[in-house]
């Protein structure tokens, strides 16, 4: 679904503040897997989903998606494969439109212009998506955006992207700004619509039992490299206490470990 092969990306090349940050990444990820990424701050996290998403380029390596080289292509032509959420709420929707309209535009995206119109049968369609939300918007539909809480737009802004059916979804902390009972809803919803829909998913989050309790695969990152790459039963056993050893054992960057949340023991 996704390669990366000898990704090298620097930034400010040549100048004083030139920051190497890949030196030659290589990652596969199956149809349908569901990813959790941790690593130090700086580590190239967020870096990575500017590349698979085309918001930055490689300066060598080669990005596949579907199959398809998408090395060259910019972030609009990868727009139809890629879904993508952000740490902050305001990101995501229109704030100066309601929240049915928020919702259409991304179901045209999802229907890829097949004509769809906001008529009685669409909005009740919107509407049971909303209550399945849980989180009071069936009622506020004609409610600008704006009014919503962090918690209301990120559950609406996942719910857009499931409207639009990209195959991949690219998550960056996209929790970590809202209070830990809103962050536990949105986080129940993520994994709901994953399960549902079937994305192959990644999903960077600074909260490591977040990162083991969720997804099928884990990656640590740091500096650069993918320094611990678990799946399946391994991933099962992985405990909070044995990520923060793994995070010690990186040495220079082990201060950072006690910037992730720990995020209660599972
Ligand atoms: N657009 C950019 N311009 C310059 N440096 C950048 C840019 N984006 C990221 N960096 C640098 O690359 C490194 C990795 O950043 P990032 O991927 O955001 O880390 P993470 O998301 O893991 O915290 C950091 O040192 C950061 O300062
Ligand atoms: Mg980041």
């Amino acid at each position: 679904m996704i390669r990366l092969e000898g990704i090298v990306k620097t930034f400010h090349p040549g100048s004083p503040d030139a920051h190497t940050v890949f030196q030659g990444l290589n990652l596969e990820v199956g149809e349908g897997e569901f990813v959790t990424v941790i690593g130090s701050n700086g580590a190239g996290k967020s870096t990575l989903l500017n590349l698979i998403s085309g918001k930055i380029f490689a300066d060598a390596g080669r990005v596949f998606i579907n199959g398809r080289d998408m090395t060259k292509l910019p972030e609009y032509r990868r727009a139809q494969y890629v879904g993508r959420i952000f740490q902050d709420p305001l990101a995501g929707t229109a704030a100066t439109m309601t929240v049915e309209d928020n919702l259409m535009i991304a179901a045209k995206k999802g229907f890829r212009g097949l004509r769809i119109s906001l008529n009685k049968k669409q909005r009740e369609t919107f509407r049971n998506h909303l209550a399945h939300l849980d989180m009071g918007l069936e009622d506020r539909m004609k409610d600008n955006v704006g009014l919503l809480s962090g918690g209301q737009r990120q559950a609406l802004t996942l719910l857009m992207m499931v409207l639009s059916r990209p195959p991949l979804i690219l998550l960056d902390e996209h929790t970590a700004a809202l209070d830990p009972r809103n962050a536990e809803r949105v986080m129940d919803l993520t994994r709901i619509f994953v399960g549902d829909y079937g994305f192959t998913t990644l999903m960077v989050t600074h909260n490591m039992a977040h990162a083991i309790r969720y997804g099928s695969r884990l990656l640590m990152m740091d500096r650069g490299r993918i320094v611990l790459d678990v799946g399946g039963e391994e991933k099962a056993g992985l405990t909070v206490e044995g990520l923060v050893k793994r995070f010690s054992e990186l040495g220079a960057t082990a201060s950072d470990a006690l910037l992730l949340t720990r995020g209660g023991e599972v």
